[in-house]
């Protein structure tokens, strides 16, 4: 019988999930289908129940409903337990058991291009939701050093008390973090600050950029945000957020099917849906 997977969202008419996960399953000759759900915060208790009723296999979870899941599933994994926030959902016999594959998958995108990330000293700018579970699991992965730099100080305090991860990590001001920034050999933007449409706008000035840095920005629209192309122009490394997102779409994939996928390949589709080149 055909498997049926998907992802849940408000709003969801413009996932690029269905179109890299249904290329997939074509790819691994797999007989699965994989469905864009637009659910509403109010109905999401109801689709939950659907979704489960109907022996969907799994789901991803987007916004706005990766914290308001949690109660509503049967399991939770630890880290996205710690985290807060589920992003993959996979039915084992009838069971909920809910997964966060965006840290992970922002990490295993990261030693693409950085080796030995336990050497490395970090620092990431934000400390929302987003940068909750890249700071989780950069910790996990033994990080030397993982500052973090927020316009409202309290909430980076907030994320490096809360991390059940053993990390050396201080908080900053955003300014404060401009001042030290020849002190990090890698710099991860989690903010909104530069998506579209307000692409002009940067959340720090990289004046002090130590040279060979690496900035990474887990921002995909636009591609290249402003933080990356000056990063560029001071000879950085960069990365952006497609990565991240195929990336925690391959560790979805994993988990549903045992199967690791062909990340370029995935990366190629979306890059083709969104109609541009990635650095
Ligand atoms: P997400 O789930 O996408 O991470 P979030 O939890 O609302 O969203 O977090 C947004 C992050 O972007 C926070 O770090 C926020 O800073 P504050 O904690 O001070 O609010 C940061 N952010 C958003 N807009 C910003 C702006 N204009 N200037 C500086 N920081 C901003």
């Amino acid at each position: 019988m055909k498997k049926l997977f998907g992802v849940i969202g408000d709003p969801i008419a413009h996932s690029m999930s269905p179109l890299m996960h249904n290329d997939l399953f074509q790819l691994y000759q797999l007989d699965a289908h994989y469905f864009p759900f637009h659910v509403k915060k109010e109905n999401l208790a109801d689709a939950i129940k659907g979704l489960k009723v109907l022996g969907v296999s799994g789901f991803n979870v987007t916004v706005p409903h990766k914290v308001d899941i949690i109660p509503l599933l049967d399991e939770i994994d630890p880290l996205a337990k710690a985290i807060g926030a589920v992003n993959t959902v996979v039915n084992v016999d009838g069971k909920l058991i809910g997964y966060n594959t965006d840290g992970n998958g922002y990490v295993r995108a990261l030693t693409n291009y950085v080796h030995h990330i336990e050497d490395k000293r970090m620092l990431m700018i934000g400390a929302g939701g987003a940068a909750r579970g890249l700071f989780f699991s950069l910790a996990s992965a033994g990080v030397k050093r993982l500052d973090v730099a927020n316009r409202t100080v309290e909430k980076a305090d907030a994320l490096i008390e809360e991390c059940p991860y053993e990390v050396k990590a201080n908080s900053l001001s955003l300014k404060d973090a401009e001042l030290a920034l020849a002190e990090y050999d890698c710099v991860i933007q989690t903010t909104s600050i530069g998506m579209a449409p307000k692409t002009d706008e940067l959340p720090i000035n990289l004046e002090r950029l130590k040279a060979g840095a690496f900035v990474s920005d887990i921002i995909y629209n636009p591609l290249e945000t402003r933080l990356l192309t000056e990063a560029k122009e001071r000879k950085a490394s960069i990365q952006n957020g497609l990565d991240m997102f195929v990336y925690q779409g391959a560790l979805a994939f994993e988990l549903w099917t045992g199967i690791f996928p062909d990340t370029e390949r995935m990366r190629k589709t979306v890059e083709m849906q969104l109609g541009g080149k990635t650095c």
